[in-house]
C-alpha cells in the first residue's frame, strides 16, 4: 500500500466521524442540521482536509482533534460551494456525490440556506484553532470575491459566451480562482499552523499552486472521460451547457499533456521535503490520463 493510501485510509474515517458528530451536536435546529449533513456526508473524497492533514504530517506536526476541526472546517466551506454550484441558477445539476443534489432533495430555499449555514460554520471551526487569525484570513480570502466566488462569477459570466472559449488568460484565471485557491489555502494553512520554515513554505505553496491548478483541468477531463456513475455527478454536460474551460481551450489530448506536465513540475516542488504522502495525491490524476 502506498503512503498516500495508508494515510487516506487512516484519516478519512476520522474526518467523516468528526463531521457527522459535530454537525449533529453543534447545529441546534435538527432540520437544518439534517439538510447540511445530507450533503456533507454524501461521500466526498475529502481532498482538502486530507491535504491539510498531509501537509501537517510532512512538517512533523501531531494530528489531534484540534487539527481535525480545522480540516473539517475547510470541508464544510467546500461543501457549501458545491451546494450552491449545483443550484438551478448556476449549473443546474441533479446529482452530486452520487446522490440527489441538495435542492432536488430538500428544495431550493433549503439548499441555499444549508450552503449559507455551512460557510460561517466552517470559518467558525477554523477560528477555534489557537492563533487562528492568519488561518481565517487565508481561508476567507481563498473563497471570497478574489478567490472561489470570484472564479464562480467568471464561470457564470462566460457561460454561453463563445468569445471566451479561446481566451487562455480568462480561462486560466477562472479555473485557478474557482478551484485552485481553496486547494492552495488548505496547504498554506497547514504550513502556517505548523510553523514551516521559509524554505518549506515556498516549496509547499508552489506544490499547492500546481496541484490546485491541475485539479480543475482534471475535473474538466472527468466531465468528458467518466460516466456519471463513476463521477457521482452528471458528466458530458459542460460543453452542452456552454461552459468554457481548459477543454474548450486545448481539447482532450492537449489538456492531458498539460496535466502531465503540471504533475511533473508539481512533484519537483516537493524535493527535499518529507512529503511521500503529499506526492501520492498526484496519483489521483492517473484515472483521466
Ligand atoms: C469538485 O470537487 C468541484 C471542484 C472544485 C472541482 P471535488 O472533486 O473535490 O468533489 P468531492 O468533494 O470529492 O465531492
Ligand atoms: C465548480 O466547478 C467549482 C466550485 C467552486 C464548486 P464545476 O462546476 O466544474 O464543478 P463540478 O463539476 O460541478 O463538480
Ligand atoms: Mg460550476
Ligand atoms: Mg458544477
Ligand atoms: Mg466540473
Amino acid at each position: 500500500m502506498t503512503a498516500f493510501k495508508f494515510f487516506q485510509n487512516q484519516w478519512t474515517p476520522v474526518i467523516n466521524n468528526f463531521l457527522e458528530k459535530k454537525l449533529a451536536e453543534e447545529v441546534e435546529d435538527k432540520k437544518i442540521s439534517q439538510i447540511m449533513a445530507y450533503s456533507v456526508m454524501a461521500g466526498g473524497k475529502r481532498l482538502r482536509p486530507l491535504l491539510f492533514l498531509a501537509t501537517l504530517n510532512s512538517l512533523g506536526k501531531e494530528i489531534t482533534d484540534t487539527e481535525i476541526r480545522i480540516a473539517c472546517g475547510i470541508e464544510l466551506i467546500h461543501t457549501y460551494s458545491l451546494i450552491h454550484d449545483d443550484l438551478p441558477a448556476m449549473d443546474n445539476d441533479d446529482y452530486r456525490r452520487g446522490k440527489l443534489t441538495s435542492h432536488k432533495k430538500w428544495g431550493e430555499a433549503e439548499a441555499i440556506l444549508a450552503g449559507d449555514a455551512l460557510l460561517p460554520l466552517g470559518i467558525e471551526w477554523i477560528a477555534q484553532a489557537s492563533d487562528s487569525a492568519k488561518l481565517v484570513k487565508v481561508s476567507t480570502e481563498a473563497v471570497g470575491p478574489n478567490g472561489m466566488v470570484g472564479g464562480q462569477y467568471l464561470d457564470i459570466d462566460s457561460t454561453n459566451n463563445a468569445s471566451v472559449s479561446n481566451d487562455e488568460q480568462y480561462i486560466n484565471k477562472m479555473e485557478w480562482l474557482k478551484t485552485g485557491c481553496l486547494i492552495k489555502a488548505s496547504v498554506e494553512m497547514a504550513a502556517i499552523y505548523a510553523d514551516a520554515t521559509q524554505i518549506e513554505m515556498v516549496k509547499l505553496i508552489d506544490f499547492a499552486k500546481g496541484f490546485g491548478r491541475a485539479y480543475q483541468i482534471y475535473d474538466d477531463l472527468v466531465d468528458v472521460v467518466e460516466s456519471s456513475e463513476q463521477a457521482g455527478k452528471a458528466t458530458h454536460k459542460d460543453k452542452e451547457e456552454g461552459k468554457n474551460n481548459t477543454l474548450t481551450l486545448l481539447g482532450i489530448e492537449k489538456s492531458r499533456s498539460e496535466l502531465v506536465s503540471l504533475i511533473k513540475q508539481t512533484k519537483q516542488n516537493l524535493s527535499g521535503l518529507n512529503a511521500e504522502v503529499l506526492e501520492g495525491f498526484l496519483d489521483l490524476y492517473q484515472k483521466v490520463l
